[in-house]
């Protein structure tokens, strides 16, 4: 089984050809951010023509390294939802005129799923595992309990986490995206010369918070003497941003493997995906929580775990080994929850 994947719902444009044997056989990747980079953040109308100007080559790249022609495809598989409308569109649209053409069936795929599925084509995970979803649009802690089965444990009320990470970077001065440049930075710094709080810490539930955390920090900045934050006082307002980030989250996940064990007593994994997942000292709190309940940490390959076409093509074979191909009607969903039946958050900033 060989299905071409397409991802068009963010900031990169991506094609990738992967088969039922867990085989990436293509994964093209080709990020705007340079096209972003100037604003500060992502530019829905530059996104969706970027994604438009690049697509039809992505996928015959995809293709050729693939060493394989359309014919030999089963199906072809588009982020649909959640994301935003204009690339959404280019990538649904190319995937349906495609799956026409070529008379194999079209898969809808929703961009969460296709990071929580990602653990089973890197290391063939079972069902049922916990995952917490970081990246710049999404903060979310799922139960994955099987394709298209999903219990949402906690959601963002305000900003995605790599989105406050972002934030915090350009309050700084230290540019897009901001993520790794924080993540440098307080590396040199000392997390605890600056007090910020612990927004949702102790709280039950898993929702998370960042909105009090990115106020407190601009307070902190504003109390600064001198116009601009010294070198020194950069370093530390970093340290001590990502240390509160690391509390929240290892809090937050601590509630979420006690909800986990509570459904699945034997549930043994915690997979971590999401372009935040790259940080390292979030990756190391994940790992001795993830060692002090007696969970295995599964976190993807980088390049797998930021957006990418591979996870797209690989929800695509899930899918359609279980017959849950779509219609050509499919409407792409820029809001498009993978657990309908969860609680919506309140005050929600959230998108899925
Ligand atoms: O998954 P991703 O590539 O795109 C989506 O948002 O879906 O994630 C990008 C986000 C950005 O907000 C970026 O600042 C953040 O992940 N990020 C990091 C690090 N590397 C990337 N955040 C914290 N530490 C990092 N090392
Ligand atoms: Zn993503």
């Amino acid at each position: 089984m060989i299905v071409l994947g397409i991802e068009t719902s963010c900031d990169e444009t991506a094609a990738a050809v992967v088969d039922g044997e867990r085989r990436i056989l293509a994964d093209r990747v080709l990020s705007q951010v340079d096209e972003h980079r100037p604003f500060g953040g992502i530019v829905p109308e530059i996104a969706a023509r970027a994604h438009l100007d690049h697509i039809d080559r992505l996928v015959a790249e995809a293709l050729t390294e693939a060493n394989i022609g359309f014919s030999q495809l089963d199906g072809v598989a588009a982020t649909a939802g959640p994301g935003l409308i204009g690339g959404l569109m280019v990538g649904v649209t190319t995937a349906k005129a495609i799956a026409t053409v070529h008379d194999v069936p079209f898969l809808a795929v929703n961009h969460l799923e296709g990071h929580a599925l990602t653990a089973r084509l890197t290391d063939d995970v079972a069902f049922p595992y916990l995952v917490l979803l970081v990246s710049g649009g999404h903060c979310q802690l799922l139960v994955v309990e099987g394709v298209g089965n999903y219990r949402r444990l906690g959601t963002t009320v305000d900003d995605a986490i790599g989105e406050a990470f972002d934030k915090a970077a350009k309050m700084l001065g230290l540019g897009f995206p901001g993520g790794p440049l924080v993540e440098k930075e307080a590396a040199k710094g000392n997390p605890e010369r600056f007090t910020l709080p612990r927004p949702m810490k102790g709280r039950p539930g898993c929702d998370f918070s960042f909105s009090g955390l990115k106020t407190a920090l601009r307070r902190a900045i504003e109390t600064l003497p001198g116009d601009e934050p010294s070198a020194r006082d950069v370093a530390d307002l970093c340290a001590a941003f990502q240390a509160a980030v690391g509390d929240v989250v290892a809090d937050r996940c601590t509630n979420a493997i006690k909800t986990f064990h509570d459904i699945h007593p034997s549930g043994d994994t915690l997979v971590v995906a999401g372009g935040v997942a790259a940080n390292t000292a979030l990756r190391g709190r994940l790992a001795a929580l993830a060692q002090d309940h007696g969970l295995r940490l599964v976190a993807p390959p980088m390049h797998l775990c930021t957006d990418n076409a591979v996870m797209i093509a690989w929800a695509g074979i899930e899918r359609l080994r279980l017959g849950l191909n779509d219609g050509l009607d499919f409407r792409p969903r820029p809001r498009w929850p993978l657990d309908p039946d969860a609680a919506p958050a309140v005050g929600a900033g959230v998108k899925a």
